[in-house]
């Protein structure tokens, strides 16, 4: 079982050139619901599958509890929001898009992306390349394991260009919440 800061980092800030989530300060009871889907395939992913498959229930819980209590560190070279991609990504966070039936991503993962409770993960400061496969895994049918099935019904809606410019708005916005996902 490889250490989990291989590829999280020491501090579970995440990688954002190997396209490696934070883990750092997300709700507790978020993080234990991942592992869980991984580990009973309803997150379908070659890597974390096996590591969760690995990990007693227990193991996957005490996990989470570490990880939800380590703060976030700071945001460290974040893109720089520039592009019109960023403007689309922007606007489709916060605002949606009426004629698509696309609610704005703000109403559940918080006005600054920075997460909502414990069923809302953050996407601020998360690396862009991992955001975009979430939305692509919920399209493809290869995650689901959300509640209620909102965001497989949003990722539907977007193009795989919408897809890449809000993934890259919420990669370049700096992680807000600090720690103190528990
Ligand atoms: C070899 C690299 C690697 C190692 C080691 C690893 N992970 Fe991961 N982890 C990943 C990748 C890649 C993803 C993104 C999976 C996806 O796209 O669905 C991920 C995703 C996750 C997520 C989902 C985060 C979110 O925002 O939904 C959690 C939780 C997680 N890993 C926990 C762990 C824990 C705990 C360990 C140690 C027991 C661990 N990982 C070890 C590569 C790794
Ligand atoms: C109606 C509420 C709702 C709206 C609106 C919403 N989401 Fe989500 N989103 C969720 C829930 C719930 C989860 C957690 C699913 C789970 O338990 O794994 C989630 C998870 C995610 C994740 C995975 C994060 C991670 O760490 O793995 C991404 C990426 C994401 N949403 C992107 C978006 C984008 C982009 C939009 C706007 C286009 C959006 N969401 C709008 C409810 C919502």
């Amino acid at each position: 079982m490889p250490a989990c800061a291989s590829c999280h980092g020491d501090s579970g800030g995440g990688n954002a050139e190997g396209g490696f989530p934070r883990l750092s300060g997300l709700a507790e009871d978020y993080l234990a619901h991942e592992l869980d889907s991984f580990a009973d395939g309803s997150r379908d992913h070659e890597i974390m599958g096996p590591i969760a498959q690995g990990l007693a229930p227990e193991e996957r819980r005490a996990l989470a509890v570490f990880y939800a209590g380590l703060r976030a560190p700071p945001p460290d070279g974040t893109p720089q929001p520039d592009d019109t991609a960023y403007d689309r990504g922007r606007m489709l966070a916060q605002t949606g898009e009426w004629t698509k039936a696309l609610p704005a991503c703000a109403q559940c993962h918080g006005p600054a992306g920075q997460g909502v409770g414990a069923a809302f993960p953050p996407l601020a400061g998360q690396p862009a390349a991992y955001l975009a496969a979430q939305l692509s895994a919920w399209k493809a049918g290869t995650r689901h394991n959300d509640p209620l099935g909102l965001m497989k019904g949003i990722a539907d809606r977007l193009s795989d260009d919408d897809a890449t410019a809000v993934a890259a708005y919420y990669a370049a916005l700096p992680v807000t919440a600090i720690g103190g996902g528990r």
